[in-house]
């Protein structure tokens, strides 16, 4: 399940990032890299202790608590502190997968990845190539939001990053280990979330939309990982 979450960052935080990122010291992306990935993976990265990075990832921190959206897609259990890195033009990530467990040292952080996320912000206009593309059962799924926008997909997938040919691309990226670890349960979960949603918007009175609301919590109280 890949879920779009438009504007996680407003025109103002976004414009905040871009102003600390133009001062701030970029380190080779292979820092965090595992072993397969350090391979194909050519881009920059805040490094995670910078205190760019602690006062940023704070900010989509802060983002992602407020976000409906984001909060039923994932049923967040841990937020791994986001990371931010930058692909100028030549550079690109071949295909990976996610690490499937990430430690954070400098807050202490180990968490199964779950949901890996990207939170772009360069506008789409700033630079060509850079799409994220990931791949499941259904093929490719190419992805390149407006500035702010975020898509969230499994940390199961292999994905890549196309080569940059114009431009720079910066993003925020992060993973979370959610309370509910197979993907099929959560995108059912989602996807019964979003009927109630409908639902109690069109009938705000018909007696369904508590009795689904309970089946909703009863099968997250069978299923979640608290
Ligand atoms: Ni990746």
């Amino acid at each position: 399940m890949m879920v779009r979450i438009p504007n996680v960052l407003t025109a103002e935080q976004v414009a905040r990032c871009r102003e600390v990122m133009t001062k701030a010291a970029w380190v080779d992306g292979k820092v965090t890299a595992g072993h397969q990935s350090s391979q194909v993976k050519n881009n920059l990265q805040l490094p995670e202790s910078a205190p760019e990075a602690r006062e940023l990832g704070g900010m989509v921190l802060q983002a992602l608590a407020r976000s409906q959206l984001f909060t039923s897609a994932v049923l967040p259990k841990q937020v791994f502190p986001p990371l931010f890195n930058r692909y100028d033009a030549g550079m690109t990530f071949g295909a990976h997968v996610d690490n499937s467990v990430r430690s954070h040292a400098a807050s202490g952080i180990t968490i199964r990845t779950d949901v890996s996320s990207t939170l772009f912000i360069s506008a789409p206009e700033d630079y060509d190539g850079g799409e994220l593309v990931v791949e499941d059962t259904y093929g490719r799924h190419s992805v390149k939001l407006p500035a702010g926008d975020m898509i969230v997909y499994p940390a199961t997938s292999l994905h890549h990053v196309t080569p940059i040919t114009r431009g720079s691309r910066i993003a925020s990226f992060f993973w979370t280990q959610s309370m509910i670890r197979d993907e099929s349960k959560r995108s059912l979960l989602f996807d019964l979330d979003m009927a109630i949603m409908r639902v109690a918007g069109d009938h705000p009175q018909h007696a369904s939309v508590v009795e689904l609301t309970a089946v909703y919590h009863n099968l997250l109280r069978q299923w979640a990982e608290v």
